[in-house]
Parts: structure tokens; sequence; C-alpha cells
């Protein structure tokens, strides 16, 4: 199947709510970089965003429409790169099955990412379904045989797993998997307008791709600063500071003079707040046109992933066969 010889990417998210500019710097500016040189799969996890909103399913279809329209906005371009649904392919739940015949309890009890969200979800009894879903997303990126997993680092304990299943596998029945490579990305951490925890959506610190200008603009000028910093004189520390982090991100270019005048107190935050409102608005703006032109037309969108989860759909049923056959589950020839 994979016959232009490119390597392959599978990566994807949980279709919990918008992407914010965490994600953008921690994964999806890898993905819209990489699209030209891999063959691209993104999978919409709606599956796995079950593990932890089993209750609230009626938001579903609404998050599935929101974080593809976020991937086109963002720069993903469905003539090269596949979107496609997790549900809708049959045969990674299967797969997941037979991976879950080898992979043992006490491997995912001790999954880091799995202890860190079982806490913030508040699971002590935690559901089957969500201990296991790592077991799952192995079977998300193997069915698609990729090379390379462009994710946030939270995911790299997922991604070993999945080394490590495919290790197993191969040694097991016969060798038909490829053994996929993490890639987190330029800032794996972001931290949040709050300036105390990572940018998260959960804990409303975050800019949202989706952002307005205006928005945008509220809030960095809400954005925690130097809290020694009262007039513009002051002598700044930009190593406590939200808004110079952010700049060490977004405004690359200008960041020593950024520093040196906040510690000369050369420039007040004011300034320096317009200064980075500035340069995220200039990363946004072509966002917002994308989104705006995809908004219009919402069949275009559905019909993205349609189109996605058909070809992704033939993929994994081509792998199936060589999983199946390996296995001596192909009774009849
Ligand atoms: N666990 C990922 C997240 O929470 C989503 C995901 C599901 C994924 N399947 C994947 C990521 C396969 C990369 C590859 O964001």
């Amino acid at each position: 199947m994979n016959n232009n010889k490119k390597k392959r990417i599978l990566t994807g998210d949980r279709p919990t709510g918008s992407l914010h500019l965490g994600h953008y710097v921690g994964s999806l500016a890898n993905r819209v970089k990489l699209q030209d040189e891999y063959d691209s799969y993104i999978i919409i996890a709606d599956v796995q965003a079950l593990t932890t909103h089993w209750e609230k399913d009626e938001n579903l279809s609404r998050d599935v429409f929101q974080i593809a329209t976020d991937y086109l906005a963002a720069g993903i371009k469905p003539e090269i790169s596949t979107i496609f649904i997790q549900s809708m392919i049959p045969e990674i739940h299967e797969l997941t099955m037979y991976y879950s015949m080898f992979t043992t309890v006490n491997v995912l009890r001790h999954n880091p990412t799995i202890k860190t969200e079982a806490a913030q979800h508040g699971l002590s009894d935690m559901p089957y379904g969500f201990l296991g879903y790592p077991v799952s997303q192995a079977a998300d990126i193997t069915i698609f045989k990729a090379d390379l997993v462009p994710v946030g680092e939270d995911q790299i304990p997922h991604i070993e797993l999945s080394r490590k299943i495919v290790r197993r596998f191969n040694e097991l029945y016969e060798p038909v998997l490829v053994e996929p490579q993490v890639l987190v990305g330029d800032v794996p951490r972001l931290i949040g307008l709050d300036g105390k925890d990572k940018m998260s959506k959960s804990l409303n610190n975050a800019i949202f791709l989706a952002d307005s200008a205006d928005e945008v603009k509220q809030k960095v000028w809400d954005a925690v600063t130097d809290p020694a910093r009262i007039r513009k004189t002051d002598l700044g520390h930009p190593e406590v500071c939200t808004v110079y982090a952010y700049h060490q991100v977004f405004n690359k270019a200008e960041i020593e003079e950024v520093e040196a005048d906040c510690r000369q107190g050369r420039i007040g935050c004011v300034q320096c707040k317009k200064k980075l409102t500035a340069k995220l608005n200039e990363l946004l703006e072509p966002m917002r046109e994308r989104r705006q032109s995809y908004l219009e037309q919402p069949e275009l969108v559905k019909d993205i992933l349609q189109e996605g989860t058909r070809r992704a759909h033939a993929v994994a049923k081509e792998t199936m066969l060589d999983v199946r056959s390996a296995m001596k589950i192909n009774y009849f020839g």
C-alpha cells in the first residue's frame, strides 16, 4: 500500500475541545511542516475520547468536526494528508484485541501518563477501556506501519509501549510490523497564561487557534508578568515572566532585544505585550482565514473526513491481512 516510498507519519488527538498554542508548538507545527515529506495520517481518536468522556457523548460529533477544522485551519492540507476517524476503522479495534493478549495489566498501570491522567480525572478505579487505551493507541499507529509519530511529550510512554508491542509481535509471529519513532516539537511544554502550569483548556489558561485578534490581545493583556515591575523603569526579570516565555517561542528574532530592554527597564510591560500580541496575531491570521473558508463549506469538511477515512480504512485492511496471516488466524486461505 505504501507504494509512494515516502516514510509514513501517524499522529492525532482526542476530540475533546479546541486546539491551542500549546498543541501547535508541541506537535501540530511539526505535522504541518512534515506533511510534504511524509505520507501523513492524522487520527481523530473519538473512541479514545470516550475513555474519559463516555457520559458526554452528545458533544462528540461537534468535537470531531471542530478538531478537523482546527487541523485544516492550522495548515494540514487534505490533498496530501489523510485525516480520518478512529471509530470508523474496525480493524483498529480488532488489532487492539490481539495486542491485549500479550500486554500485561502491570505494564499499563505503571505507565506515567496513565497515572497522571487517572489522577486528573479522579479515576481511582480505572475503567478497563481507560487503562487499556495505550494498547489501542499502539494499534492506531502500527496498523499504518508508521515510521514517525509527531506528538506532545506526554505521549512518549505510549510510543514506547507501541515499540515494545511491535518487537514482541514480530518476534512471536512474523516480522510484519514497523517500529515507530517519536518526534516531540521544539517546545514540548508551553506555559499557560497564568504562568503556573502548562497551557491547557481545562486550566483555562490557553490561547486557542480559533481566538480572534481581540481575544488574543485581551488574553495577553491579562497575562502574568514579573510582579517586581510596577513602573516601566523598574528593572525586569524575564525569567519569571510569562510574556517573555512566549516571546522566546513566538518572537525568536527579537528575543535578545526584548530581554535586554526588560532587564534594563527600557521597555514597559504594556509595550512588550503589544509586541507579543502582534507576533501571535501574525501567526494566527492565516489560520483564521483558512478556518473561515472551511466554516463556510461544512459539506467540504465532511467530504474530507469521509474520503480520509476511506483511504485510511484501505491501508488498515491491508495490514490486517499480514497480521492475521502472521498469527495463523486466516482459516480459509
Ligand atoms: N493519546 C493522544 C492524545 O491524547 C491521541 C492519540 C490517539 C494519538 N491515537 C494516537 C496520538 C496515535 C498519536 C498517535 O492526544
